[in-house]
């Protein structure tokens, strides 16, 4: 299981905008009534709640219990699921048939699962015979800004590169791994997307939320973090507001029938 501790509160108050930006995903996902749709690495539910309301039958799936308990809180008349895509079974996604999903979507997860290959043959066994992929991950690039000056930041206080929980491919190089899965991979986008972090910590309280890699064995966090904001206001603050330079991936994907 991935050892990231989701504060799933302070997800929904200050990071509503990852959800939101991925019910773009929902229109490329096209839930018909009555398909058995999966979502993988759902959060605190959001996306199945809006798939539910397009008349789908959804399952949300996800690794952290802070996350899953908070979506049923939000969600109780949901399904949701805690476990890991990379060891859970069709049968474990009640009331999801056996025989897998009519279509999966995943919003901002698969990059927190460096086992890409893995990932990609889960999917493809959630899947059923004909079935869709719908999936947006951070690509390569991703908030380079903040990394290359947090790292930069961390080798004047004489610590080591911090060891990443993330993947960020390249879109040929995720097109790659889907298709070794079986996959044929149908659309792909590789695209900026500057994304607004509220309230004049942003930065800091983003860095706490996705990026605490990046703070391990820093000795004074709060310290590091305004050194942190100090260095990359000229780049990443415009008009009072930060911008997380965010570079995503979006890809359409069939397993063959
Ligand atoms: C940034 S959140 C995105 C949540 C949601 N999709 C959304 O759009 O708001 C990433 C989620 O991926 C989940 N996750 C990470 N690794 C996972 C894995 N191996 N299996 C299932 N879920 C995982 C995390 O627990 C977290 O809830």
């Amino acid at each position: 299981m991935p050892d990231t501790a989701w504060n799933a509160a302070l997800y929904d108050e200050r990071h509503g905008f990852v959800s939101s930006h991925g019910r773009e995903l929902l229109d490329l996902v096209d839930p018909q009534p009555g398909e058995h749709v999966l979502d993988v690495g759902c959060g605190t539910g959001d996306h199945v709640a809006a798939l539910t309301g397009r008349g789908a039958h959804a399952v949300g799936l996800d690794s952290s219990p802070e996350m899953v308990g908070r979506a049923r809180r939000k969600y109780p008349a949901l399904h949701f699921v805690t476990g890991d895509l990379l060891g859970v079974r069709p049968e474990d996604l009640a009331p999801l048939p056996g025989s897998g999903a009519e279509a999966i979507l995943s919003n901002a997860t698969l990059h927190w699962i460096p086992q890409a290959p893995q990932a990609a043959a889960a999917l493809f066994r959630l899947l059923r015979p004909a079935g869709r992929l719908v999936a947006e991950l951070g690509g390569a690039g991703n908030v380079a800004t903040i990394v290359s000056e947090a790292e930069r930041l961390r080798a004047d206080e004489r610590l080591p590169p911090a060891d990443s929980p993330w993947y960020f491919p390249t879109l040929a190089g995720w097109a790659l791994v889907l298709e070794t899965a079986g996959f044929e991979v149908r659309a792909a986008w590789h695209f900026e997307r500057p994304t607004p972090l509220d309230g004049d910590d942003g930065l800091a309280t983003w860095v706490r939320m996705f990026g605490g890699h990046l703070l391990a064995g820093v000795p004074d966090p709060d310290a590091f973090l305004h050194a942190l904001q100090g260095r990359l206001r000229g780049t990443l603050g415009r008009e009072g507001r930060w911008y997380a330079d965010y570079r995503r991936l979006r890809v359409v994907a069939v397993r063959p029938s």
